[in-house]
């Protein structure tokens, strides 16, 4: 294996917003542990981006608990990688300031997640919410990472970041990396309701990693269907393509061929193939649900991992500061 000095950074976040969900563990999570086995890895609590919309100052503290929990339930190891709480790092903040300088208003205006969530919120159209994605550019470079594990939705996010690497370079003289994506399969996971992707905010929508096999059953009893009866190709969109979706996901390559052959000959029972997925999701949940009550029964490995990630995380921040108040002409030459 290779020293940690010469592997390749990578950074990843979720936002704290609670127990996740089977969309976060697709679309970032597992991602996150492919990677930390090979390269030097990060992974944050991101609290501050958590400010950016309507937020319960009260549930704040329980909210990123339960991420970390669950990021540490679905399997990041503490000899593994560092995990941190984005707003125990004061040097990310710093950095996205000096990011700020070089970035242009209307490039961050013309964003589709800021369009969207202007969209969603209009009464809560903030500076910190146009900010967003130069402190996500200041997360990922903070490390100078080079692999972002994160959902498709996150790649204009991702080409801030990359412009705002280019341009700190050519102004300032070359040291940042320009950050990847790093793509994993079913990143992308859909909503039981049928349209769109799975989210907190959309109620109906999600299973989170901490449902029964009950509470399962129950999600997906909603999920809407069509009568069966119509045959030929399974669909590409609706209720039915995003329960096709989440079979190939969690279930044998044995279920997903029978389900599709019953269903093109337009004879597929959905009561039974929603009974085999809960069984199949809650297999895959069970044991990050039982590493889950061992941590909250162990509460200082938690707090031992978050710790030392964080030291040893704000040494390095600490050096890439250094070096670009260097560069910026904010300190002088040793
Ligand atoms: N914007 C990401 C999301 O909503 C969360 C995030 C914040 C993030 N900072 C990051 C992801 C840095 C990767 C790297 O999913």
């Amino acid at each position: 294996m290779n020293t940690k000095g010469d592997r390749k950074k990578v950074f990843s976040g979720i936002r704290a917003t609670g127990r996740l969900h089977i969309g976060n563990y697709y679309g970032a999570i597992k991602g996150m542990i492919a990677l930390q086995d090979e390269y030097d890895c990060t992974f944050g609590v991101m609290d501050l981006h958590t400010l950016t919309t309507p937020y319960d100052r009260g549930s704040l503290q329980g909210q990123i608990r339960d991420v970390v929990l669950d990021m540490m339930a679905a399997g990041l190891d503490p000899k593994k990688c560092r995990l941190i709480i984005q707003s125990h790092i004061p040097e990310v903040v710093e950095l996205s300031y000096y990011f700020a300088t070089v970035y242009q208003l209307a490039r961050i205006e013309d964003l589709p997640t800021f369009k969207e969530k202007k969209a969603q919120y209009p009464e809560h159209i903030t500076v910190a919410l146009l900010y967003y994605p130069i402190l996500m550019a200041a997360d990922i470079l903070l490390s100078k990472a080079e692999l972002v594990p994160v959902g498709i939705d996150q790649e204009p996010h991702l080409e801030a970041a990359r412009e705002i690497a280019r341009k700190f370079n050519v102004t300032y003289g070359d040291m940042f990396p320009e950050p990847q994506r790093f793509a994993t399969k079913g990143e992308l996971v859909p909503s039981l309701t049928g349209e769109g992707k799975m989210s907190k905010t959309k109620e109906g929508s999600f299973i989170t990693l901490a449902d029964s096999l009950d509470v399962i059953r129950e999600r997906l009893a909603k999920a809407p269907t069509d009568s069966g009866a119509k045959g030929g190709s399974v669909p590409k969109k609706g209720g039915v393509a995003n329960l096709f979706v989440l079979l190939r996901l969690f279930s044998s390559a044995e279920t997903v061929k029978s389900y599709t052959s019953v269903y093109e000959q337009g004879v597929i029972k959905y009561a039974e193939l929603k009974h085999q997925l809960s069984h199949d999701i809650f297999k895959e949940l069970e044991p990050l649900q039982k590493r889950r009550q061992y941590l909250m029964e162990h509460p200082h490995e938690v707090d031992e991992f978050l710790a030392s990630s964080e030291t040893s995380y704000r040494e390095d921040g600490r050096a890439t500061i250094a070096e670009v108040r260097e560069k910026m002409g904010l300190s002088s030459h040793e």
